[in-house]
């Protein structure tokens, strides 16, 4: 399942967020590329150790957080701070899978699902869609600021050439509770019947059922 969630970030958030990146430095992001994603990576990532950077990015990571279609869609359980790309004319990221674990010790994670949260408005770039390689085909992605795309970590992806303009995105990855993502998808499908219900109806019998149900599958997949 790939999920587009729009207006994660507001109108004032994204400003904040833009402004610190004009001001902050960028490193090379093949820092933190895997051995065989390095060859195709050409972009830069701001440095984390930065302060200012920190506290977009602890504010990005929180507005994630809040979002109940990402809560449903990824089941979280740990969640990676997300690292702010830049993609300037002439750079993309050609097609990779991303590590299936990150982190060492205590701080490693697998990685179920990734996500790019897009922070440059649309038309103010040419290229630089997100594409995933799925069995039906590439899927382009180019949405618009603050909103994000939530998709299987496991898909072979890549960032089409920046040919104008600037293209901004906050990526990051979860490990999921549920780990396996076609059950993911049922309790999905599940979760969002039953608030349509429950907005629409009320408390009624068939949602106590799906509630129940939901819950139910929640004991049998989640790992927590
Ligand atoms: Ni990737």
């Amino acid at each position: 399942m790939i999920l587009c969630i729009g207006d994660v970030l507001s109108a004032q958030a994204l400003a904040r967020v833009r402004e610190t990146l004009q001001t902050s430095a960028f490193r090379d992001g093949r820092d933190t590329a895997g051995w065989h994603a390095r060859t195709v990576k050409r972009n830069t990532q701001a440095d984390g150790r930065e302060r200012a950077v920190q506290t977009i990015r602890d504010e990005v990571d929180q507005a994630i957080a809040a979002s109940s279609l990402f809560q449903m869609a990824a089941r979280p359980k740990r969640v990676k701070p997300v690292l702010f790309s830049r993609y300037e004319p002439g750079m993309d990221y050609g097609s990779h899978v991303d590590d299936a674990v990150m982190g060492q010790g205590a701080e490693a994670m697998r990685t179920d699902i990734a996500f790019t949260l897009f922070l440059s408005e649309a038309d103010s770039y040419a290229g630089g869609e997100l594409i995933t390689d799925t069995t039906a085909g590439e899927q382009h992605y180019k949405l618009p600021a603050g909103s994000m795309v939530v998709y299987p970590a496991s898909t072979l992806h890549r960032v089409a050439p920046v040919s104008h303009g600037e293209r901004l995105a906050a990526v990051g990855w979860c490990q999921s509770q549920v780990r396996d993502p076609a059950q993911r998808e049922v309790l999905f499908d599940l979760d969002t019947s039953r608030r349509r219900i429950f907005s629409e109806q009320g408390k009624t019998e068939d949602f106590d059922a799906i509630s129940k149900s939901v819950a139910n599958l929640l004991r049998m997949w989640a790992e927590v």
